[in-house]
């Protein structure tokens, strides 16, 4: 959508994949000073988003969505008012349809001007727009009206089309919303993880800045895959240029995780300005290579060894999109090491679901 936002993927942090309905102000308010304090602020994570559950069931008397008392107090332009003290931008969340899909909240169906209104009047830059209880109305047909208000608020504010990949975005999905979400829901697990990516794939093409394919929220740090899936998730998702929302506690994070959501390396490839979704290239028996072509004739790639047993995985330049006869300088994003002058191929010894991730530079 044309509101000049989400020129690379957005990144931030959304409360969902953690701590599902147990939110508050006050844990909001530490996890902005985390982002501050860990630096992942300066590393590019923006926005602080909250998901379902930050409302009251009912409208008050003039139908104006309302913060749940019990867990918000000081309301919502109160808590937007300190994340923006620390730099940061402020999302909120909302439902196209009855209710949203905890059935805790009220639906924006029908309120699109007053609750668009409402959510700028508090400082909202970023509204997440949930597809529960839609009355079998296609995504088409309600979330317009939604991106139409929100370009009507007076305030600029970043349109996440929540809609499960319902329709195929094709059509429709770049000239309403700056991303929509390809797939169901992720779950901390490699399956659930790794079938999303596939699924996510599918639509590389439509891609690019201002719109954006969302395959989910981060997993990286919340426990269910080991390290190097973790890795492998982060990987994938930056090369895809999937939008980059921690979904883990980043007060409580380990450093092994804190490792993951900092590679500047990594999120440059996210955020370069090309914004072209690299793609899975080749696949052979698990043996998988992702890649996609960078600004200054780069080419980001990832290797990965999706079977269950070690093997060695292997891109040739013209798998990668690169001319056969040139040689290039292969860093590797993990290692952090440059590999110079390396001519038609690249490959790793993998373990299962391990993964490696580089930049190559051709060398004329
Ligand atoms: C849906 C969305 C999730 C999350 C939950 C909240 O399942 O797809 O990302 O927002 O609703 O209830």
């Amino acid at each position: 959508v044309e509101n000049g936002l989400g020129l690379t993927p957005p990144m931030g942090w959304n409360s969902w994949n953690h701590f599902q309905c147990n939110i508050n102000e006050e844990m909001i308010r530490e996890t902005a000073d985390a982002m501050v304090s860990t630096g992942l602020a300066d590393l590019g994570y923006q926005y602080i988003n909250l998901d379902d559950c930050w409302a009251e069931l009912d409208r008050d008397s003039e139908g104006n969505m309302v913060p749940k008392a019990s867990k918000f107090p000081s309301g919502i332009k109160a808590l937007a008012d300190y994340v923006h003290s620390k730099g940061l931008k402020m999302g909120i969340y909302s439902d196209a349809g009855n209710q949203t899909c905890s059935k805790q909240m009220p639906r924006s169906l029908g309120h699109e001007e007053q609750d668009a209104k409402t959510f700028a009047s508090w400082g909202i830059d970023f509204l997440k727009y949930d597809n529960c209880e839609n009355l079998n109305i296609s995504p088409k047909d309600r979330y317009p009206k939604m991106s139409e208000a929100l370009l009507n608020s007076g305030r600029p504010i970043f349109f996440s089309m929540c809609e499960w990949g319902q329709e195929d975005p094709e059509l429709w999905a770049k000239s309403v919303g700056n991303r929509w979400r390809t797939t169901g829901d992720i779950e901390d697990k490699w399956e659930s993880m790794i079938n999303i990516a596939d699924a996510n794939d599918k639509w590389a093409s439509y891609a690019g800045p201002g719109g954006w394919n969302d395959p989910d929220m981060l997993e990286v740090g919340n426990g269910g895959m080991t390290t190097e899936e973790y890795r492998s998730h982060y990987s994938i998702w930056a090369l895809a240029k999937a939008p980059l929302l921690i979904g883990c506690d980043v007060r409580t994070m380990d450093s092994t995780t804190f490792e993951l959501l900092s590679n500047k390396e990594v999120i440059a490839v996210n955020q370069d300005s090309l914004g072209v979704q690299g793609r899975k290239v080749k696949s052979d028996a698990g043996l998988e290579v992702w890649a996609g072509p960078l600004s200054d004739n780069k080419v980001a790639v990832v290797l990965l060894n999706r079977s269950l047993s070690k093997a060695t995985v292997n891109a040739s330049w013209s798998d990668v999109g690169l001319d056969p006869e040139k040689t290039v300088d292969a860093r590797d994003l993990w290692e952090h090491s440059t590999q110079t002058s390396v001519s038609g191929q690249i490959s790793a010894d993998l373990d299962s679901h391990v993964s490696k991730m580089y930049v190559l530079t051709p060398n004329n």
